[in-house]
């Protein structure tokens, strides 16, 4: 049986793909996560999907492309993209979003900052309910890091008032850091919840410290947001 998260997830891609998806366009971003899915499973139902190239962001999404019989193509060769679907950790009333939960963020970003349009794709529990990042999500926000800067960067993070800041690990003391598809670790750091208004300011500070690949706070990108709500509904912003 297919539970009420699922549901509310493939609510949501379904209704975003089949609202946005525009017979015109060539060039489509597929983002990383379990809600993403969906989308990729409603492009590859459409008769026309021959006509698109779909751009991944990480190995997962490009696994996703080619198993829903869709054509892939690459970032360099199409930086030009019409349209990005993409999950999210956590979305406040400003359509900031946290991402990275899945350690994609840096490709996420780059895909997302090459397209026309940038849709989020969620579930009902995505929605802050005080509308500030870091209430739902208490994982902390997702930062790329190079390897050999974490000491220095989890010090700087706790000096920005980080209450939590660590290197993601892969589940066990034994699994060591998680490794992104771009061969770089993953801190997660935790600054409670974050008032719209600061969220810019505080990706500028992150994103500017040594070492820093890209910050998983997605600032002023998002176009409009599809949630799957509880009562099977699916509600926009943006
Ligand atoms: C991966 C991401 C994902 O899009 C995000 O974690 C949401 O995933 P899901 O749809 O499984 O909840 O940012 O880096």
């Amino acid at each position: 049986m297919t539970s009420l998260v699922e549901q509310s997830k493939k609510s949501a891609a379904y209704q975003a793909v089949d609202d946005n998806l525009k017979p015109s366009y060539k060039i489509i971003g597929i983002g990383s996560g379990s809600t993403v899915v969906y989308v990729a499973e409603r492009i590859g139902q459409l008769s026309n999907k021959s006509q698109f190239t779909c751009i991944p962001t990480g190995f997962q999404s490009k696994q996703l492309i080619l198993s829903n019989g869709l054509k892939l193509g690459s970032i360099e060769e199409f930086p030009n993209i019409d349209i990005t679907f993409d999950g999210a950790d956590e979305i406040d009333s400003d359509l900031n979003v946290i991402k990275g939960g899945g350690a994609c963020l840096m490709q996420e970003k780059l895909v997302a900052s090459c397209s026309k349009k940038f849709i989020i794709v969620a579930d009902f529990r995505k929605k802050s309910p005080t509308g500030q990042l870091g209430v739902n999500w208490r994982k902390g926000v997702p930062i790329e890091i190079i390897p050999a800067s974490y000491t220095k960067i989890l010090k700087e993070l706790k000096e920005f008032g980080a209450v939590k800041a660590e290197v993601r690990s892969g589940g066990s003391a034994k699994a060591g850091p998680v490794i992104t598809d771009n061969g770089m670790f993953i801190i997660d750091a935790d600054f409670g919840a974050i008032p719209p208004a600061e969220v810019s300011k505080l990706h500028n500070k992150i994103k500017f410290l040594t070492g820093v690949v890209d910050v998983g706070l997605f600032v002023n990108m998002v176009e409009k947001t599809y949630i799957g709500e509880e009562n099977g509904s699916v509600s926009t912003m943006g």
